[in-house]
């Protein structure tokens, strides 16, 4: 490890979503000693962090992103003491952890909103977002839910409607109120005080709204949501400053992170999010790069962009799974070339500028399916079914061994697994040498042990054949070149002008192919290969 850069800017995170990962008390929802459980695992993968998405009680409208109560750990997945140990587990094996903050909503059972809707005149009326229609019977203004329906809400007891973006389950606090920032930054502090190292915040672009209320303007587009260009509802200017104050708050406790989710397809507004003067956000997770069709060209696009709006200073981040999206071994899935394009993924993702974000099940290329209608959870499946699959097929059960329940849990899992598992599990990749899991450690061991490829700098070519996406990793000495085909095709090409080497060493390749010293003059790339090689100079 570089001894002066930011611990998070030298690590690979994996994402956990805890109620899929591991059961440990056979109700069918994984828990934190199921991840302590697992922490071997985790340790032996090679990643450096862990993110958790909500662990806070909840009434799990939408499963845990909905919090009831900042300060606690939900019952359904342990103590506060569970939390406790798997935080000092986790540091005992050298080993971070960040918290997920949910800023724009709490729970429509959150103390602060059962107090804010008991009464007009309650001194919590102001934290959440409460309005006239302009006549009886209509809405405030035009806006939308993302989930669907209309984003207000009528509470019939003090004749007002409320403001929700998500479900109406998921009351939007009022960011307007200093009040409000006041109770979230304390409750960040909170768990800073804990020592978790940090945290991951959940769509900071929409914690604050149009002061007006101006209604946004309509436009086409294939479902309600997308039928208005939602101008006044999110990526307000001012959503910016909470980052700042959050980052305020975060560097009086040393070594701690923030990586936001700008939830958006626009690059040059979301890296407004890492402040003017580097004083917001450590890391911006890049939608783009998830956004991205399987394509060279596309990836290389967005790369080259995101680095050129970032400069020097501003460190990137990317991920390519997470819990909101069909798993992206997937979203690229080519038939028998599938798994070779998973690879090829891995590669980019892990020997790019910037801070890997892995989502569990990935490394063992755990697929997404559609879930029968009946098997259902998420409320964005529920709403659109059968025209959306929602979010369930990312957040089925972890796939251990070729048990019953793939090992995750002794009773029926909350959504049900996936049937290959007997096939895709961690048991059976630990054994092969030659499986994606065995590929994904010896990618993120390379990241580790090259200076190059943490620190470097980055440089994509520019004469390679299309297809291909290759760039170069650079610091001191170290030099790596970074070869992706992102085809079924086989590559020839010369890449010594650009590379400027005399010669070159096999460092990685994906196909498995031992050739030790390739001739940067007369490069062969296999069908959906990635290689990794190390410059002499
Ligand atoms: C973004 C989270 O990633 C997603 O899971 C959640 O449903 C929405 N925020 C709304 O809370």
């Amino acid at each position: 490890m570089e001894a002066n850069a930011p611990w998070w800017e030298q690590a690979v995170f994996y994402q956990i979503y805890t109620r899929s990962f591991c059961d440990s008390d056979g109700d069918g929802i994984g828990d934190l000693q199921g991840i302590i459980d697992k922490l071997d695992y985790i340790s032996e993968l090679g990643v450096d962090a862990i993110w958790l998405n909500p662990i806070y009680p909840s009434p799990h409208y939408d499963f845990g992103y909905d919090i009831a109560d900042h300060r606690g750990i939900d019952p359904q997945y342990g103590t506060m003491d569970d939390f406790d140990r798997l935080l000092e587990e986790l540091h005992r094996r050298g080993l971070r952890l960040i918290m997920d903050i949910v800023p724009s909503v709490t729970s429509h059972l959150h103390p602060w909103f059962l107090e804010s809707r008991s009464s007009r005149r309650s001194p919590k009326r102001d934290w959440y977002i409460w309005r006239d229609g302009p006549r009886p019977g209509r809405y405030p203004n035009n806006w939308r839910g993302v989930f669907g329906g209309r984003a207000w809400d009528w509470d019939r007891k003090t004749q007002q409607y409320y403001y929700h973006n998500s479900l109406p389950e998921q009351p939007d606090l009022n960011w307007r109120n200093p009040e409000v920032e006041e109770a979230l930054l304390a409750a960040m502090e909170f768990w800073f005080a804990r020592g978790v190292d940090g945290f991951r915040i959940d769509v900071l672009n929409y914690v604050f709204k149009d002061e007006q209320f101006r209604s946004n303007p309509l436009c086409l587009g294939r479902r309600p949501y997308e039928m208005q260009r939602h101008l006044y509802d999110k990526d307000r200017p001012e959503a910016v400053e909470v980052g700042l104050k959050m980052r305020k708050l975060a560097d009086r406790y040393p070594g701690r992170l923030l990586v936001a989710e700008i939830f958006m397809d626009n690059p040059g507004e979301a890296a407004r999010y890492y402040g003017k003067a580097g004083d917001g956000v450590h890391m911006v997770f890049n939608f783009t790069f998830m956004f991205a069709r399987y394509d060279a060209a596309a990836f290389r696009r967005i790369v080259d962009r995101w680095q050129e709006l970032l400069g020097e200073n501003n460190w990137p981040c990317y991920f390519l799974s997470n819990h909101d999206n069909y798993r992206h071994i997937s979203r690229y899935a080519a038939g028998r070339r599938t798994e070779a394009r998973a690879r090829v993924a891995a590669a980019m993702l892990l020997t790019l500028r910037g801070t890997p974000f892995l989502y569990m099940g990935e490394e063992l290329g755990m697929r997404s399916r559609r879930i029968g209608r009946h098997e259902l959870m998420d409320p964005v499946g529920v709403t659109y079914w059968p025209f959306h699959p929602g979010r369930d097929p990312a957040r089925t059960p972890l796939q251990w061994t070729g048990e019953p329940h793939a090992g995750f849990s002794t009773a029926r899992p909350w959504l049900p697994v996936n049937p290959d598992y007997e096939l895709i599990n961690a048991a059976r990749q630990e054994e092969d040498p030659c499986s994606l899991l065995a590929w994904y450690r010896e990618l993120i061991r390379l990241r580790r042990e090259r200076p190059a490829l943490t620190q470097g700098s980055y440089r994509s070519l520019k004469q390679v054949p299309g297809g291909v996406y290759a760039y170069l990793r650079e610091k001191g000495k170290g030099r790596i070149l970074v070869l992706l085909n992102f085809t079924g095709r086989k590559k020839c090409f010369s890449a010594s002008a650009e590379a400027e080497a005399a010669g070159a060493r096999l460092l990685a390749s994906s196909t498995g192919r031992r050739e030790e010293s390739p001739d940067l003059g007369r490069l062969r790339l296999e069908p959906d290969e990635a290689l990794i090689l190390e410059l002499e100079n």
